[in-house]
């Protein structure tokens, strides 16, 4: 009720949807914010957000869920989580990102894209202020990504 069109809540809608995925509102349709809210947030397990911050209070480093040492010991043999082997990853990835998405910054972007031996392509969104969510519902989103990415497939879709 309070996310509904027109009413005085609405902004307080927006803005704590903004708050975790980065703020921008000019792309943001609010006739469909409704909508968008209805199905927001999307499921998540627990475990899932636990795994997210462990990666967080590491530096850079892409490890599997730390399970603590006992844990740890029991599940992969090993005191510490294993690393994600990146570099066993061929398939050729094409990284598309912006600079206002706050759950994936540039910088993380570039250590990924360093990391993997097969990127084809790091394609920075061309708005600023293109957030987490603007992947899915910005109003340009067909002309500021959707077509990029659809080029890209079509080259490498063999
Ligand atoms: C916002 O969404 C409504 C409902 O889907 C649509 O009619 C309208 O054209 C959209 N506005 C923009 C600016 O895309």
């Amino acid at each position: 009720m309070l996310c509904q069109r027109g009413s005085i809540a609405q902004g307080i809608c927006d803005n704590v949807l903004f708050l975790i995925a980065g703020y921008d509102s000019e792309q943001l349709n609010k006739t469909v914010l409704p909508l968008i809210l209805a199905h927001t947030p999307a499921g998540a397990s627990s475990k899932q957000l636990t795994h997210y911050s462990q990666l967080m209070k590491l530096d850079r480093t892409f490890q599997q869920y730390d399970l603590g040492w006992l844990g740890n010991w029991r599940k992969y043999g090993q005191l510490r989580p294993p690393s994600y082997q990146l570099n066993n990853v061929k398939v050729p990835v094409a990284l598309f990102y912006s600079n206002n998405d706050w759950l994936a910054p540039g910088e993380d972007v570039n250590v990924l894209s360093k990391n993997l031996p097969n990127v084809i392509g790091k394609f920075r969104v061309p708005l600023k202020r293109f957030n987490h969510l603007d992947f899915m519902w910005a109003i340009d989103v067909k002309r500021l990504l959707y077509d990029d990415v659809i080029k890209v497939l079509r080259k490498y879709n063999r």
